[in-house]
């Protein structure tokens, strides 16, 4: 599943990581991949961006499988392919690769079943790193932050998803948006909820993740929410997400 929003601070990273972790907390085996140079995912997991020996980086280039880099995380279940910085040359190295859409697609090939659900967390961009991850998925989450300009670029987003299911990968499902940082006190909030829910019926997702400052402070402790502050208003939304993610 990736991950993706071409709009910058939306929550992937938050999502990412918290649904990740939830879901690992529900028994299952999952491997988050960090697919963006900032490394967010990398670093918000306690790992050191600047330090790891091999990252995803090694995937795309094919020089490792997946075996060979996703590390162990402090949650039971839960393994992390790290990035690193760089990632940042790797858009465009890849550009000169052979089946240069194709590359994360091709490594994860190599998954022997090991990992139940492989979480892509995705750079704020529709470029070629994004585009490797909506190849080698079968289900995309968008989340979408409760504010004024929220629809705007989620046609764009869906009209991408329509290209990549018709050319690259025809498996391509939306399984939902997730609406974020809602904050009940607001017309605002509450209006932008409506309005997605009006357009996406059925892709949204009951589950509103709240605005909760634990959500902000949990990555520059190394720790999922889940395990920061298991049960804050924010924890308890995102192991409400994975229980939807998980029907869908
Ligand atoms: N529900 C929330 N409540 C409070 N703060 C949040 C919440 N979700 C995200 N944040 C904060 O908002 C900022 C952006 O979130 P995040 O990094 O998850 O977005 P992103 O879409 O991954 O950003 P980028 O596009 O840069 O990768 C972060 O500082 C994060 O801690
Ligand atoms: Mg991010």
């Amino acid at each position: 599943m990736a991950i993706v929003n071409q709009k910058g601070g939306v929550g992937k990273t938050t999502t990412a990581i918290n649904l990740a972790a939830a879901m690992a907390e529900m028994g299952r085996q999952v491997v988050l991949i960090d697919l963006d140079p900032q490394g967010n995912t990398t670093s918000g997991l306690g790992f050191d961006v600047r330090r790891q020996r091999r990252t995803v980086y090694h995937l795309l280039s094919g020089e490792a499988v997946i075996d060979d880099v996703a590390l162990p995380t402090s949650v039971s279940g839960l393994h992390l392919v790290p990035s690193d910085l760089s990632l940042a040359g790797a858009e465009i190295e890849l550009a000169t690769l052979p089946e240069r859409e194709f590359r994360l697609r091709s490594a994860l090939g190599e998954l022997k079943g090991g990992f139940g659900h492989v979480i892509i967390d995705c750079p704020p961009s529709l470029g070629l790193l994004t585009l490797n991850a909506l190849t080698a998925a079968q289900e995309v989450l968008v989340p979408v932050q409760c504010e004024f300009y929220a629809l705007e670029g989620l046609g764009n987003l869906v009209y991408t998803l329509q290209l990549v299911r018709e050319r690259l990968n025809a498996d391509l499902r939306l399984t939902g948006i997730v609406m974020t940082q809602f904050d009940s006190r607001t017309t605002v909030a509450w209006d932008v909820v409506e309005e997605v829910r009006r357009a996406y019926p059925t892709e949204i997702f009951a589950t509103l993740i709240p605005r909760n400052v634990r959500l902000s402070e949990a990555p520059s402790h190394g720790r999922p929410i889940t395990d920061y502050d298991p049960s804050c208003k924010g924890a308890i939304a995102y192991r409400e997400l994975a229980k939807e993610v998980l029907a869908r």
